[in-house]
């Protein structure tokens, strides 16, 4: 049975998300993917949140402002690959979009400056979902890249993300803003004396309480955005297309514990239900046993027969060395076992739904720097190799 190897995937798509609960590893795997198809001679973006301060250093966008930025590689071949990393920040996505649907300098003024806007836009972009796939679309369809690998936000529900376009057309078609829109327009147009009388009670009590212009803010936003909602709309029906699309893989990167497979096991439901097409499974952080074959079961029940023990103490001429090696290698086997049979329902599930499953052990300390990415990229790849034989 073939099974899909990270490379290919990498190779194969034009936008690669991935998708898991935060503090797993999500950002540090998705940049070293990106990593590894840059190496491959792929142009590639890595779109990313919250990285760390140092690895922010290390992909050389410390300064956080919206647009890719070239990664200096380090390496003999470096020159001749591209990678660019991007830093979201979804507050000026958002205002980026307005800009681009606002029909005059004038209209667009009034709308970033219009305090219902702020509050809105705050709202929807306040986790960063719809933003990010604003972004994710605006690069993938760029001539300047090959592949966009995207690192997701923290969200609860995958389909909160995936559907944020979709809420976004929802709330433009609320209830809410046609109760407002229609009678604020003819204020604006027509005066005030067309208001359905409650709602101009309401909104005149609101602007008591709250001294803000409320209606005259209100009628300039929405007019505004009612002219604009068309071009959202749009935009919105061809990020799905693009999620959707068979250009787009979805990774789900995950934990060894027993909690993070779990909500692994979560995120796969939601992504079946939301049709992503999931092209592979990470599991982050795993201890591995180091050996050819499989631990012993002395060795994990710690019944390592005394004669062994002896022996080795007498090559190593100290005893206490030898119970030491010997507890701290029952303890390695016992964690690599338990990481093993935490996420084992993850392997299955990677194998029946052919995607490709990777490790990536757990390093002795936190991942910042280039080089330490290289190497997991080159884990993901040499996988690759012993995948295809
Ligand atoms: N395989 C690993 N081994 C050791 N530390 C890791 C590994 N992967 C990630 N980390 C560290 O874990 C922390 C969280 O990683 P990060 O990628 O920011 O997670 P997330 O994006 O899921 O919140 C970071 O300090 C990172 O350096
Ligand atoms: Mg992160």
């Amino acid at each position: 049975m073939t099974l899909l190897t990270p490379k290919a995937v990498l190779e194969q798509h034009r936008v690669v998300i991935c998708v898991g609960t935060g503090g797993i590893g999500k950002t540090t795997v998705s940049a070293a993917m990106a990593l590894a198809a840059a190496r491959a001679g792929r142009r590639t973006l890595v779109l990313t949140i919250d990285p760390a301060r140092r690895l922010a250093d290390a992909l050389g966008i410390d300064a956080l402002d919206n647009e890719p930025q070239r990664v200096s590689l380090p390496g003999p071949q470096s020159e001749s690959l591209a990678l660019h990393a991007m830093m979201l920040d979804p507050k000026r996505t958002f205002d980026g979009l307005i800009a681009r649907f606002a029909p005059s300098t004038e209209v667009r003024r009034q709308v970033l400056e219009n305090p219902i806007y702020q509050h809105v836009s705050g709202a929807l972009s306040g986790s960063g979902e719809y933003a990010a796939m604003e972004k994710v679309l605006e690069m993938a369809e760029s001539d300047d890249f090959d592949l966009v690998v995207v690192d997701t936000p923290p969200a609860q529900h995958v389909l909160e993300f995936l559907d944020s376009p979709r809420r976004l057309v929802e709330f433009l078609d609320s209830r809410l803003v046609k109760l407002l829109v229609h009678p604020a327009m003819a204020a604006g147009r027509f005066g005030a004396k067309l208001f359905q009388r409650p709602v101009q009670m309401v909104l005149q009590l609101i602007e008591r309480v709250t001294g803000v212009g409320f209606l005259e803010d209100l009628s300039a936003f929405l007019m505004a955005i009612d002219d604009m909602s068309d071009g959202f709309k749009q935009r919105a029906d061809r990020i799905r297309e693009t999620l959707a699309g068979p250009d787009t893989a979805f990774i789900l990167i995950a934990g060894p514990g027993q909690e993070p497979s779990r909500n692994a096991r979560m995120f796969l439901d939601h992504l079946s239900e939301a049709r992503a097409r999931l092209r592979g499974i990470v599991v982050n952080r795993m201890h591995l046993w180091p050996g050819e074959t499989p631990p012993s079961p002395e060795l994990l029940n710690s019944t390592v027969p005394q004669a062994d023990i002896d022996a080795l103490a007498h090559a190593l001429d100290d005893p206490a060395a030898a119970r030491a090696a010997v507890s701290a290698a029952s303890e390695m086997a016992n964690q690599a076992h338990r990481d093993f049979v935490h996420t084992r329902i993850l392997r299955e599930h990677a194998e029946a739904r052919r995607c490709f499953f990777s490790e990536i052990e757990e390093a002795p300390h936190d991942i910042h720097d280039l080089q330490t990415l290289s190497a997991i990229a080159d884990a993901l790849t040499v996988e690759d190799e012993v995948a295809n034989r």
